[in-house]
């Protein structure tokens, strides 16, 4: 059994007040939640004080990045140490924000999974294929190849911390959802890729589904087998849009 994540990455958007506002929001609107995990992905400045206003509740905290180093002259970028510190329990690693505009390769995603796990951190993977790539039908190889190079090097042992999210980088952003069709395909792709190399613990990693996701086409996604949760952008930064995700889990 596989509990779902619904996770709220906020990327470059909200102040510490307006961090702190939402995320007293959700808090308060999610004391009954059950079977599942809420986790909200607040900018570096804020990670802080939504940790403090998340005491007391079940809401997980992520990190949108981290280097992977516990410490040193590595100007400009955060360790796993101080994000443990400012109280998360999750990182978002590798999202195709960080490939394209910061020239992530998968081998420094690699290094940060690696670091992540060790620290105890629980990374989120992101993986997904251009509008290019899909159109010239080499999905599943790329998929493949990030999926396979993000865990190069990670033990069957860290498979219960390890969470994938799937995200169409044309599906982020656009409004244009995958049909639950092409996320069904690539899910089970995923799926059988890590079962094929972890074995049974393979079948108990969470694959969120990310990309133009609303409390309208979460409904239907959630109900394919292995679609466990989404992971959120513009429609986690209002409460209202966020909780309506929320009520759509089982
Ligand atoms: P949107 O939900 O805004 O499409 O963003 C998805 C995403 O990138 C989450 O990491």
């Amino acid at each position: 059994m596989r509990n779902w994540i619904v996770a709220g990455n906020w990327k470059m958007h909200n102040t510490i007040a307006e961090s702190v506002s939402l995320a007293q929001a959700i808090k308060e609107a999610t004391t009954a939640v059950k079977n599942g995990e809420v986790v909200v992905a607040p900018p570096f400045t804020a990670l802080h004080s939504v940790s403090e206003t998340l005491k007391g509740s079940a809401v997980k905290l992520a990190a949108q990045n981290m280097y992977p180093e516990d410490k040193g002259a590595f100007t400009g970028e955060v360790s796993p140490l101080m994000l443990k510190d400012a109280g998360c329990a999750f990182v978002i690693v590798g999202h195709s924000e960080r490939r394209k505009y910061f020239n992530e390769s998968d081998n420094q995603i690699n290094l940060k999974v690696r670091k992540a796990l060790t620290t105890g951190l629980k990374p989120i993977v992101c993986v997904g294929e251009t509008d290019g790539e899909r159109n010239s039908g080499v999905t599943q190889a790329v998929v493949n190849r990030q999926v396979r190079k993000a865990l190069d090097g990670v033990g069957v042992g860290q498979m219960d911390r390890l969470v994938v999210a799937y995200e169409p980088v044309w599906a982020i952003g656009t409004g244009k959802v995958a049909t639950p069709e092409q996320a069904n395909d690539v899910h089970d792709f995923i799926r059988r890729l890590l079962v094929e190399i972890y074995g049974c613990a393979g079948a108990d990693v969470r694959i969120l589904y990310g990309g133009s996701v609303t409390k309208d086409n979460i409904a239907e996604l959630i109900t394919i087998e292995d679609i466990d949760g989404a992971l959120v952008g513009g429609a986690s930064l209002k409460a209202d849009a966020f909780l309506g995700i929320i009520s759509k889990m089982p």
